[in-house]
């Protein structure tokens, strides 16, 4: 099987700031295969942002767009996917992201997350939840325990960020992709 006939989607899952997106494309990049970030694909098909949609018509819509995206994209095949952080929180996400792929998680201390979040907190218009609280660290811990269970029983395989690369995450998930397919 080559590297660009993939069978199966590499999926991310993971909180924000974890890198989903940059460790995403850097796989694609390698694998010479289509990359897909579903909050981006929310932000085109509705042509707003996400802490807009939020605002107009709260969180159970965003959800709703995110499973309607999170189904069309299971039919394909032979991508990288990254996901946004809350995609764990519908079960039908997951067994449709499960159907077409390989869920590695991205795990990450709230110290990473909460570094590699906050140069970019105050012009970033995506992650309206993480707004939420005065103290960004304290959110960001409340978040991830609301959903740590989510996270590790949705991964086929958890991948820890913390002080690496993106290439040698991206690396480290390719590695362990190619053993699943055999797929260079
Ligand atoms: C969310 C994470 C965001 C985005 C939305 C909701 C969440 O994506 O989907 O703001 O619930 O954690 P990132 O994980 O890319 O920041």
């Amino acid at each position: 099987m080559k590297d660009n006939h993939l069978n199966k989607n590499i999926i991310l899952i993971g909180m924000s700031g974890v890198g989903k997106s940059t460790v995403g494309r850097h796989i694609a990049n390698r694998l010479r295969v289509k990359f897909a970030d579903t909050d981006d694909i929310i932000i085109s098909k509705t042509g707003e942002t996400i802490d807009c949609i939020f605002k107009q018509y709260g969180e159970d819509y965003f959800r709703n767009l995110e499973k309607k995206v999170i189904k069309d994209i299971s039919k394909r095949k032979g991508m990288v996917i990254s996901t946004g952080g809350g995609v764990v929180l519908d079960i039908s996400n997951i067994y449709f992201l499960k159907k077409c792929g390989v869920i590695f998680l991205l795990h990450g201390s709230i110290d990473t997350i909460f570094d590699n979040i906050r140069p970019t907190m105050l012009d970033n218009n995506r992650r309206p939840l993480l707004k939420e609280g005065k103290d960004l660290k304290n959110r960001i811990k409340e978040l991830y325990l609301e959903r740590e269970k989510l996270y590790l029983t949705s991964a086929d395989y958890i991948v820890n960020v913390d002080k690496k690369s993106t290439s040698v995450i991206g690396e480290e998930i390719i590695s362990i992709f190619k053993n699943l397919y055999s797929c260079s």
